[in-house]
């Protein structure tokens, strides 16, 4: 008998299974580990045992490693050893998957002899988007099993199998019908014996058939995975533990590989990847979400089929909801349904999406352009022009239409949502919605929550953010919510750094530097200048009169330079082209206003760009979170690296803050403010955390407390 609660194991005839059971998803802990070595030494030391079956109970077979055991001090035993011992179990050990087979659970399944798996089987290597590498032999193993180039492409990509795939790539030796993988794997064994075929060891298979070949294909995939991954550090490593593997003798490659793995735990971005994992399920966490049940939600409506409500149309319809568009006039929502159409047509083109499925999704849209077709919707998205007027007639009418008990939402960007709801004679209805543009694509959803709302449509909000696919952020009411509110600060000391001295095409460089996939200035670009342009001259009577204002954009508006889609902007784009080339009349007229702002322009490092850009962005994420707008530091984590590039292996800026230390990020605000006290205004939250020598994740943890 075996004494291990999480590894259970049952003779049946002369084959001993043994079960995984470690709800929700057979997690490999410690306890597992133990379970899986004790396992093993049963059946070899049962002379009446010819064969080991490996299953896992309930959802799947083993989902990857203990998350729970993530920055804590390794227990024994590790799984390299527990996976070298299953390889050399001198019986044949079968494992027998259903369900998720992730990371350490596919290592274990590729350590085993022989690995068969039910039709619903997903099979992965997704240790990379953790920051790490396969560390239990998987970088040896994979390239045995299906190929070098196969499994660098599986180790680097993160993508899931599913069973016929991973059947055709060489990692399983058979799909068995039905869905109970033990009854497989025991039928799986039994054929096995009765064949009298013995253990078949992954280890004792060539690395590749033709060394040189391997060789040569892995100097490629090195290059372009240094290209693609930029500034990341595991990806190179998964490639090195491969390539070494060519040249070393298995012993030796597994402790290279164990090697390279340590190296991947013990850098930063590891522990940025771990943190955004984290914060991303802590972030659909919201207190409405506990305290209120969510009303149902089984058709939409969207109210303006431009950018954004058709990019939302498209999220809603995707998610296999109903939804009604109405428009201004005829040809607006003939605009709005074509914007649709537009969408699905495009996959369509790339064989995506077959006409057929095409026309099924668009069977559940409807056009309109009578407000009386929401009278039945039991949520509504307005996404109309960014002007208080039109989105209070827009609401008066959705007071006046929509079912008692609809929800009606707002995806303005900056606009006071309290107001808009104040208009209506039911506030408690009323709530943010905030997409980011393309909306059926981008995966933030700020959630923005006005004054009087009620608790159940705020946790409507965050069951329908699940239903689209969208990473909710609860965001409380202010100009520009948690992200465009610390945007405007960032993208405004961008703008001082131009006037004092550094080109706006040397702060992009900085900031790809940094592991963004595009700088401030590019992203005005594709967005278009001419949206900011718009926000900045409805704000100019509001403006304070002392604060420094740059006036290079507006010159660049102000001659109709709108970016990628006037073919120039900040960059220039000849010919339609998507990447721009600096523009030396840009840096003509940036010279122009340095000079009549009576500047005398200075260098700047790409060090002393970032070091700017990243305190304006702590320290008013710093405000965010002192003011309650956000919940926690790790709401403005997630608004970052899902709505404005982010790098992801930093964590988000307040986990950057952290790793940097607040007390520098702290030193840097107070420097900067010797030259505009006015806009460097150390957040009081700053202040205080450094006062107290504590850090954001000090928050973090006492909210999940
Ligand atoms: P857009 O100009 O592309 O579309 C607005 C649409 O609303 C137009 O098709 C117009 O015909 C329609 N419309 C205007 N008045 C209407 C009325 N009374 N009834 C019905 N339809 C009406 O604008 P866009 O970019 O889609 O923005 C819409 C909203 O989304 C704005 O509040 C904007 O601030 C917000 N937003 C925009 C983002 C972007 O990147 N474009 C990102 C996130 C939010």
């Amino acid at each position: 008998m075996n004494t291990s609660p999480a590894v259970l194991t049952a003779r049946h005839g002369d084959v001993l299974v043994a079960t995984v059971q470690n709800p929700p998803v057979n997690a490999l802990s410690a306890e597992v580990r133990r379970g899986l070595l004790a396992a093993v030494d049963q059946a070899e030391s049962d002379p009446d045992v010819r064969a080991l079956v490996l299953v896992g109970a309930g959802r799947g077979f083993i989902a990857g490693a203990d998350i729970r055991e993530f920055g804590k001090p390794p227990l024994p035993p590790a799984l390299p050893e527990v996976c070298k011992r299953i390889e050399a179990c001198g019986k044949p050990v079968v494992a027998a998957l259903h369900g998720a087979a992730l990371g350490g659970g596919l290592e274990v399944a590729m350590a085993a002899h022989y690995r068969i798996a039910l039709a619903d089987a997903k099979l992965g290597l997704p240790e990379v988007q953790l920051g790490l590498i396969p560390g239990s032999g998987g970088t040896q193993r994979a390239p045995r099993l299906m190929g070098v180039e196969p499994a660098i492409e599986l180790m680097l990509g993160g993508r899931h199998l599913g069973a016929r795939e991973a059947k055709e790539a060489g990692l399983l030796d058979g799909i068995a019908e039905g869905n109970d993988a033990q009854a497989a794997g025991l039928a799986f064994a039994a054929d096995l014996l009765r064949a009298g075929v013995g253990v078949r060891r992954t280890r004792d298979r060539a690395m590749a058939q033709d060394i040189d070949a391997a060789r040569a294909a892995l100097r490629e995939i090195r290059a372009a995975t240094a290209k693609k991954t930029r500034g990341l550090f595991s990806p190179l490593k998964i490639v090195e533990a491969v390539e070494a593997g060519l040249d070393l003798p298995f012993e030796e490659a597994l402790r290279n590989e164990r090697q390279l793995f340590l190296q991947c735990v013990d850098s930063p971005q590891r522990a940025g990847l771990v943190h955004a994992f984290f914060a991303e399920r802590e972030v659909a966490k919201a207190p409405e979400t506990k305290s209120a049940q969510p009303r149902p939600i089984a058709s939409v409506g969207v109210v303006g089929g431009g950018t954004m409500g058709a990019g939302i149309a498209v999220a809603v319809l995707d998610a296999g909801l109903a939804v009604t568009m109405v428009e201004r006039d005829e040809a607006s929502i003939a605009r709005g349904r074509a914007n649709v159409a537009k969408v699905y047509d495009g996959l369509v083109a790339k064989g995506r999406m077959t006409a057929q499925a095409r026309e099924q999704v668009l069977s559940r849209f409807h056009g309109s352009t009578s407000y009386a077709d929401l009278k039945d919707t039991d949520l509504v998205i307005e996404a109309v022009f960014e002007d208080m007027e039109v989105k209070k007639a827009v609401f008066a009418e959705l007071d006046r239409v929509c079912k008692p008990g609809a929800v009606l939402a707002t995806n303005t960007s900056y606009l006071d949502i309290d107001a808009i709801a104040a208009g209506t004679s039911r506030p408690q209805d009323v709530v943010g919605l905030h997409f980011f543009s393309p909306a059926n694509i981008m995966k933030l959803l700020e959630i923005v929550v006005p004054a009087k709302v009620s608790a159940d449509v705020v946790a409507t909000a965050f069951a329908l953010a699940k239903k689209l696919k969208k990473v909710p952020v609860r965001a409380g009411v202010c100009d520009g919510f948690i992200g465009n509110r610390i945007l405007a600060k960032y993208r405004q000391a961008a703008d001082y750094m131009v006037e004092d001295g550094a080109s706006p095409y040397e702060i992009d460089e900085a900031v790809r530097g940094f592991g963004y996939p595009m700088g401030p200035f590019q992203v005005s670009d594709l967005a278009g200048g001419d949206i900011g342009w718009a926000t900045r001259k409805r704000k100019a009577a509001t403006r304070d009169p002392r604060a420094r204002y740059v006036q290079v954009a507006d010159r660049i508006c102000e001659r109709g330079w709108f970016g990628q889609k006037t073919g120039r902007g900040w960059y220039l784009y000849p010919e339609g082209a998507r990447t721009g080339t600096p523009d030396p009349e840009v840096l003509a007229i940036v010279d122009a206003e340095r000079e009549r702002a009576g500047v005398r322009p200075r260098r700047f490092g790409a060090e002393e760009i970032m070091r700017r850009y990243l305190a304006a962005m702590v320290n008013e994420g710093a405000n965010v979170v002192h003011e309650r707008i956000a919940l926690r530091p790790l709401d403005v984590d997630v608004t970052f690296l899902y709505g404005y590039g982010f790098p992801r292996f930093r964590g988000g800026p307040m986990k950057y803050a952290d790793m940097v230390g607040l007390d520098r990020i702290l030193a840097d605000v107070r420097e900067f403010a010797q030259e505009d006290p006015l806009f460097w205004q150390p957040s009081p939250l700053l202040v205080q955390l450094g006062a107290e020598g504590r850090n954001f994740d000090s928050l973090n943890r006492a909210a999940a407390d």
